[in-house]
This record gives C-alpha cells, structure tokens and sequence, in this order.
C-alpha cells in the first residue's frame, strides 16, 4: 500500500504565525515611492464633472482601462478633490485624453490656484449626459460611476462607459514629472 499523500502546507497556520512581513524591515516610505511613481510613463487625461455651481475638471495620469465587456475604466483621484466630489455626487463623469499641444491646458486643470471657470476659460465645452465634454481631445468617454473606493490618500474610481469619441492626433505624455511626446516607435513592437 502507498504511503498517503503529505498534507499542504497550511497557508492559513503560515500567515498567522507572520501577520506583517513588513514588521520587521519596514517599507521605503512615501518619498521613494514617490520617485519609483515618477518614472511610470503616463497618458494625460482631464477628468470633468457636473459641480454644484458649473463644470469642474482636474488632470488626471492615473487613468487605465479595465474591461471590454462590459466596458470600465478606471481613475485614481486624489482625496479632497473637488472633481471627484462632484462625480460623486453626480455619478457621473468624463475622460479626456490629451493630445500632445494641449499641455498648457493640462497644466491649468492642475492648477490648484486656478477656478473651475478659468480652468475651462477658452475650451469648447458641450455637455453629454449632463458632463462637461471639452473640444479637441485625441478621443474622450462618458462614464457612469460604477464604485468609488478609497486606498489611502487616493480614491479609485471605476466608469463605465456609455459614449465614446475616437479623434486623431498623437498623445501628451507625463513622465519623470515632465510633460512628453511620443517622439519614435519602438521598432520591434508585438504584431
Ligand atoms: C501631469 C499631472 C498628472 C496628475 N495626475 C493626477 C492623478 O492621477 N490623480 C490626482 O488626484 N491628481 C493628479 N494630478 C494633480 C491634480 O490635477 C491637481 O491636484 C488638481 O488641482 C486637482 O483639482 P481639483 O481639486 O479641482 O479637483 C496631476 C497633475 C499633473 C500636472
């Protein structure tokens, strides 16, 4: 007869008996996090919402897709943001990516002295689905608010999407805190 099967090792035991593997080394702290963040390569976005008392917008390069079917995408907003309040409380909100010339209005939608008017002073703005939806992107969605999560000192937002435009043009980028270009292809891409 063969021996019997040695049990698993009980996960369940392991992890309590080393709750916190960073108790003893602790972790690098915000400062160095920061840094590692700054070297993520970034589309910029400008996350709009319906405020109380008119548009509101803020620039946004924590912006991903996250599924197709159904199709979400996601935000990480700062806690205390005004826009994210405002999508909040309407539920719903815009994303627009930015092409490569409108970093002048990226850095104003970051502004944090800049009003909510003089954010959108000088934009085409037209409202889909009761959002403010700014003219000139390379392409913008619509979302529904579909959870809002808080980790730490940012929110997750995850939108649906209902409306879609598609435009041309090539991206700004955010990397190294710099604004970017694409300025060549990689040559050996997948496909
Ligand atoms: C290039 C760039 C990217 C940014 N990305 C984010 C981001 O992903 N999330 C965020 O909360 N703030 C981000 N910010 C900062 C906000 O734009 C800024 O805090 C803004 O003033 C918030 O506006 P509000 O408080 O009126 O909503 C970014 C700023 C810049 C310049």
């Amino acid at each position: 007869m063969s021996a019997p099967p040695r049990p698993a090792p009980d996960l369940l035991t392991a992890d309590r008996a080393h709750p916190d593997p960073l108790r003893e080394e602790p972790g690098p702290g915000a400062a160095r996090c920061l840094g590692l963040y700054a070297k993520l390569a970034a589309g910029v976005s400008v996350v709009t919402a319906r405020g109380p008392d008119g548009p509101l917008g803020m620039t946004v390069s924590a912006v991903t897709s996250l599924s197709a079917r159904p199709p979400l995408l996601l935000a990480c907003l700062r806690d205390g943001s005004r826009t994210l309040a405002a999508l909040t409380a309407h539920r719903t909100f815009a994303v627009h990516l930015l092409r490569e010339e409108q970093h002048a209005l990226a850095g104003r939608f970051a502004n944090p002295t800049t009003t909510a008017a003089d954010r959108f002073a000088g934009t085409d703005t037209r409202h889909v689905l009761g959002v403010p939806v700014l003219a000139g992107s390379l392409a913008w969605s619509v979302c529904l608010v579909e959870d809002v999560r808080r980790y730490g000192d940012h929110h997750l937002v995850v939108g649906r999407v209902a409306a879609v435009h598609v435009g041309g043009g090539r991206p700004l980028l955010w990397h190294d805190r710099r604004f970017r270009s694409l300025t060549e292809l990689a040559p050996d891409g997948p496909g």
